[in-house]
């Protein structure tokens, strides 16, 4: 708790260009959260090089995450939002967490076996500890809610598993964090392949709409989009591809999946994807004009980098110590 608050964390990778996945499974719900909960957005670039990265590209992809999370309506006078790797904490407490963590735990992680068969020449030790760090990300804030999408519930219950394991021999330590998958716990897969999540390394462009896509060219994605041979618009498991769409839909306008397919009876999937692609086209117009208009005001985000690393510190300061003192690290003379 923080003033009275339950307090929530998340973040996102700076790697590549954010997604609609990204932006419906995770930073779309974000913003309605910020009201009831005392909330951390990071920018965890620190697991960003568990695959290796352009340095400049990297900051600059960090950088234009962190005044996103801003465009997609986050206040930073309310939402903590910062770099990953200008609070130490969190590399300090992943080591101590990586020593209650088994081998075995790690190696069913479906991520690391995903991750590791993609990039094959580097399978790095940081690529296998990956969740640690995620589960000092969380715990060091004493985190209540973790908002993601489902494909990292998997790194929720590992750190939940952890937080236990040390709570049971060094007493309440850390508070146990739940998983908030939004109100549909959705999961946006790729427009080329629907039995895929949509991803922001997917090689494929027209698999994915990232967020900063134009008009034109997120209309001509959907238009491509792979579809079923059924014809009809309709919400069921034999038409995983317009089963995708009716989400995507759904998410962009409120409508419910028995709503669209009233909308659509009678009606090709072209008309559908049509309709999808302005959809999403007016959901992101607003987003990227604040976003153009943000990357200009560098004193201000500068600001905000700045104030919200020093909160941040504090608080994640204040776990830190009491988990080193817990450990048996000697204590700091003054
Ligand atoms: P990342 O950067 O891969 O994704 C950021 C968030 O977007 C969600 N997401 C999706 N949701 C629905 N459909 C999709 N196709 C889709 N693709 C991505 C993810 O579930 C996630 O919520 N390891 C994390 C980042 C992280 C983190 C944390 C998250 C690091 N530390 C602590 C929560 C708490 C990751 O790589 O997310």
């Amino acid at each position: 708790m923080i003033d009275g608050k339950k307090v929530l964390f998340s973040g996102m990778q700076a790697t590549g260009s954010l997604t609609l996945g990204n932006y419906l499974g995770a930073l779309k719900n974000w913003v309605n959260l910020s009201d009831e909960y005392e909330c951390f957005y990071s920018v965890v670039d620190l697991h960003s090089i568990t695959v290796r990265q352009d340095p400049a590209e990297l900051r600059k992809r960090a950088r234009n995450l962190l005044t996103l999370y801003i465009a997609a309506g986050l206040d930073p006078k309310k939402n903590c939002i910062y770099y990953q790797s200008h609070v130490s904490g969190h590399t300090e407490l992943s080591w101590i967490l990586n020593c209650f963590t088994y081998m075995g735990e790690l190696n069913r992680m479906t991520q690391f076996k995903d991750k590791a068969a993609k990039h094959a020449d580097n399978i790095n030790a940081g690529l296998f500890t990956y969740p640690v760090l995620m589960a000092a990300d969380i715990l060091l804030y004493q985190a209540d809610v973790v908002p993601v999408g489902k494909d990292q519930l998997q790194h929720l219950e590992i750190t939940r598993d952890i937080a236990q394991r040390f709570n049971a021999i060094y007493g309440d330590v850390f508070t146990i964090p739940e998983p908030y998958l939004g109100k549909a716990g959705i999961s946006i897969k790729s427009l080329q392949d629907p039995a895929k999540k949509m991803s922001k390394s997917d090689e494929n462009a027209n698999a994915s709409i990232y967020l900063m896509d134009d008009t034109d060219t997120i209309i001509r994605k959907f238009k491509r989009a792979v579809t079923d041979s059924e014809a009809s618009v309709r919400y069921c498991d034999e038409q995983p591809g317009i089963r995708n769409l009716i989400d995507i839909y759904c998410a962009c306008t409120g409508k419910t999946p028995e709503e669209t397919e009233k909308e659509f009876d009678g009606k090709g999937y072209g008309d559908f994807k049509m309709a999808v692609g302005e959809a999403v086209a007016s959901e992101l117009k607003p987003l990227q004009e604040r976003f153009g208009e943000l990357v200009k005001d560098k004193a201000y985000i500068d600001g905000i980098i700045r104030e919200n690393a020093e909160k941040a510190n504090y608080y994640a300061l204040k776990t830190l110590r009491k988990v080193q003192k817990k450990v048996g690290f000697p204590e700091r003379v003054r």
